[in-house]
C-alpha cells in the first residue's frame, strides 16, 4: 500500500529520499511527504498528487530524512493526512494500520492532545511524544506496546537528534547498507540503485540507524538482492507494464535456469521439505487476484502432472472456511510481492494446522519467503506495473516445475517428464514469437477499444487466463470484462452476448479444442463478435472468428505461458488507446498489505 523511505548518513538526504519514492510509488500514489533534518532545523513537505512530478534538485540540507507515498486508508487525500505526521517535533511515517487509534485520540484528547490529520498514523506520534524522556527508540518501543494493528514506521525527531528509529510488525522493512549510510524503505527497489546489500526486519524487530552503523535487537543476515538496477526504470518503454510484458519470455528463462534435469526438476527451496512433500496427499494453492488465477492454473497442473489432488483459493476466503486441515497436506503460497496480507493471515491459519507451507514469490526477504518452510523464487525482476503481468508469467513457469517435481515422487513417467522438460526450454523462444506480434494484437485492441463490455472463455488450462485476460481488462482499462469456463457460457453468460458484447476466446489446439470451438459457435449465433486466441495453423477457426490471434503450436500443459501473452497486450493497448493511466490505475495499488 503505502511506501516508506528514510535515509541517514554522509550524502544530502532529500534527492535520496525523493528518488527512492519515485521508485515506491507504484505501493501508492495519491499524496507524499518528505521531513529533513539539519540540526535543530526541520524541513517539511506534504503534498497531495504524484511524486513523478518533483525534482529532487531543488531540495534542501541534511542528511537526515523520511519520506512517504501514500494510498489512502484512514483518512482522506489531502495535505494534512499525508506523512510524515508530526506532533511535539516527532515525525513518522508509517504503512499499515493502527486498528485502536479512535480509543487512543479519545484518551489523548483527554489528556489535552490536538490532533491536527485525520490519520491513525498521527497516534503514533502522539504517543512517542507522551513517552519521551530524551531516548527516540524507548520512547518508540513503549508507544507501540500501546498499538494494535500493522506497521512498518520510521520516527525522526530535533529532539533526540542524529538517529533513524525504524520498527515493524506484519508489513515490510527491508534495510539497505551502502558505502556511506543506511537506507530503510518498504521494499529493494527503493534500494537497489544505491546498493544490492540488503538486511530484512522481523515482526517486533526495532533497528536504530545512525550515520556510523545500525543496531537491531539481535544479529540479521545481509543478502544480496540480484536484481539490476536498470530493471526498476522503463527503459526504451512507455510504460513499465509495457516493458514488463516484453520480458515475459526472459522470466521464463530466468526461473527454469540452472533447475531442470534430464526427467526430474532441482528446486533448492524443496530440498528440506522434500519427505513431507512425498507424504502429502493433498495441495493448497493460495493467491490474490493474479496469483490466484497462477494458483488455479497449478490447480490444473498439480493433478494432471504432479498426480496430486489440489484447490486453489483465493487468499480472503479460505481463511475464513472450515476446510479439514492437516499435517498431511502442503500449502502454496503464490504473491508476486509475498505481502499480501489476505495471504499472510491464511499462512498463519495454514502453521497451526501444521500444514506444510512453502511460496511462490518474487520479492526476496518478504514476509512469505520468510514465513514458509521452503519455497521457490520466481526470480522475475521487479515488478513496478500496478497490474501484475510477468510475475504471472513466472508464477505459472515455477508451479509447473513443482508440479514435475511432485509427479515425479509420485510415478509420471520419465518419458511424460522428459517431453515437457524439452518443451519447457523451448517455451521462451516461442513467447518471443507471440510478442512479435504486438503490433497485431495492438490493431485488434484499438479495434475493439469503444466497447464497454466483453467475455473471457476458456476451458481446462487455459480457464484460468480467461479470469486472468478479464482482470487485466478491467484493471487498467476500467470496462466491464468477466472471464468465465467455455463450458458455463450457456447457464448464464450467453444472456448478455450480443453485437455490442465482444468475447475473447482463448482454444489453442488441446484436449478441449471442439468443446470451445462449439462455445464460439453459440457466441456467433448471437451475432458476438469473436476474438480467438488460437494454435498457428488453425484455418477452421479463422472462418468462424471475427479477429484470430496466434500463438505456436505446444504441449497443452504449457499453453497458459503462451496464451496469456497477447491478453497482457491486448489489455495494454485497449487502455492505451483510451488514454488510461496504465502503470498506475485508479483506486488500486500494487502490494495490499491491509485485510
Ligand atoms: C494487488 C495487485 C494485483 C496483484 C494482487 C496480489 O491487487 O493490484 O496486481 O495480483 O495484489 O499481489 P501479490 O503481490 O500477492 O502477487
Amino acid at each position: 500500500m503505502c511506501g516508506i523511505i528514510g535515509y541517514i548518513g554522509k550524502k544530502q538526504a532529500y534527492p535520496i529520499i525523493i528518488n527512492g519514492l519515485k521508485k515506491m510509488e507504484y505501493r501508492g500514489y495519491d499524496s507524499y511527504g518528505i521531513c529533513v533534518l539539519n540540526g535543530d532545523d526541520v524541513f517539511l513537505k506534504r503534498k497531495v498528487g504524484r511524486i513523478s512530478e518533483e525534482s529532487s534538485e531543488n531540495g534542501c540540507e541534511g542528511f537526515i530524512s523520511i519520506g512517504h507515498s501514500r494510498w489512502a486508508t484512514t483518512g482522506g487525500v489531502s495535505e494534512k493526512n499525508a506523512h510524515p505526521q508530526e506532533y511535539n517535533q516527532f515525525y513518522v511515517v508509517h504503512n499499515g494500520i493502527i486498528e485502536n487509534y479512535k480509543e487512543l485520540k479519545e484518551e489523548l484528547t483527554l489528556k489535552g492532545h490536538i490532533f491536527s490529520s485525520d490519520t491513525d498514523t498521527e497516534v503514533i506520534a502522539h504517543l512517542i511524544s507522551e513517552e519521551f524522556k530524551g531516548n527516540l527508540e524507548d520512547a518508540t518501543k513503549k508507544a507501540l506496546k500501546r498499538i494494535i494493528g500493522s506497521y512498518g514506521i520510521a520516527v525522526i525527531s530535533p529532539k533526540d537528534k542524529g538517529k533513524i528509529v525504524v520498527a515493524k510488525l506484519s508489513s515490510p522493512i527491508i534495510l539497505g547498507i551502502t558505502d556511506d549510510g543506511y537506507i530503510v524503505a518498504s521494499d529493494p527497489s527503493a534500494v537497489i540503485n544505491y546498493t544490492k546489500q540488503i538486511v530484512t526486519l522481523d515482526d517486533n524487530e526495532i533497528a536504530i540507524l545512525k550515520e556510523d552503523g545500525y543496531t537491531i535487537s539481535k544479529d540479521k543476515k545481509i543478502e544480496t538482492i540480484d536484481w539490476e538496477s536498470d530493471a526498476v526504470d522503463k527503459g526504451v518503454y512507455e510504460h513499465f507494464m509495457l516493458k514488463e510484458i516484453m520480458e515475459e519470455p526472459k522470466v521464463i528463462e530466468s526461473a527454469i535456469q540452472g533447475r531442470l534435469l534430464e526427467d526430474n526438476v532441482k528446486l533448492g527451496g524443496l530440498e528440506l521439505p522434500k519427505e513431507r512433500l512425498k507424504k502429502t496427499d493433498k495441495i493448497y494453492l493460495i493467491g490474490c487476484g493474479t496469483g490466484y488465477y497462477a494458483s488455479k492454473v497449478g490447480e490444473y497442473l498439480m493433478e494432471e502432472i504432479g498426480m496430486v489432488d489440489a484447490e486453489a483459493h483465493m487468499g480472503s476466503e479460505i481463511r475464513y472456511r472450515d476446510v479439514r486441515l492437516n499435517p498431511n497436506q502442503t500449502a502454496i503460497f503464490v504473491s508476486q510481492s509475498g505481502e499480501t496480507a489476505d495471504n499472510l493471515a491464511c499462512l498463519k491459519k495454514m502453521k497451526e494446522a501444521k500444514v506444510l507451507s512453502l511460496g511462490v514469490t518474487n520479492v526476496i526477504g518478504s514476509t512469505q519467503t520468510r514465513e514458509t518452510e521452503g519455497g521457490v523464487y520466481t526470480r522475475c525482476g521487479p515488478e513496478i506495473a500496478v497490474a501484475s503481468t510477468k510475475a504471472f508469467i513466472g508464477q505459472i513457469t515455477v508451479l509447473l516445475m513443482i508440479a514435475l517435481f511432485l509427479g515425479r515422487q509420485r510415478g509420471l513417467e520419465e518419458g511424460k517428464a522428459k517431453e515437457i522438460i524439452t518443451e519447457l526450454k523451448n517455451i521462451s523462444k516461442k513467447g518471443e514469437i507471440v510478442l512479435s506480434e504486438a503490433e497485431e494484437i495492438k490493431k485488434i485492441a484499438e479495434k475493439y477499444s469503444q466497447y464497454k463490455n466483453f467475455f473471457f472463455i476458456g476451458r481446462k488450462f487455459n480457464y484460468p487466463i480467461a479470469m486472468e485476460g478479464a482482470l487485466k481488462l478491467k484493471e487498467i482499462s476500467y470496462v466491464h470484462a468477466e472471464g468465465v469456463t467455455g463450458g458455463e457460457l450457456k447457464h448464464g453468460p450467453l444472456a448478455l452476448i450480443d453485437e455490442n458484447c465482444p468475447t475473447i476466446a482463448i482454444c489453442p489446439k488441446d484436449s478441449v479444442y471442439d468443446k470451445m470451438l462449439s462455445n464460439i459457435e453459440e457466441v456467433k449465433a448471437r451475432k458476438g463478435k469473436v476474438i480467438a486466441i488460437a494454435t498457428r495453423g488453425d484455418k477452421k477457426i479463422k472462418e468462424i472468428a471475427d479477429d484470430v490471434i496466434y500463438i505456436p503450436e505446444t504441449l497443452e500443459c504449457l499453453t497458459p505461458l503462451l496464451s496469456a501473452m497477447p491478453l497482457h497486450l491486448f489489455a495494454y493497448f485497449f487502455a492505451l488507446a483510451l488514454g488510461k493511466d496504465i502503470d498506475k490505475p485508479r483506486n488500486l495499488a500494487k502490494s495490499v498489505t491491509v485485510e
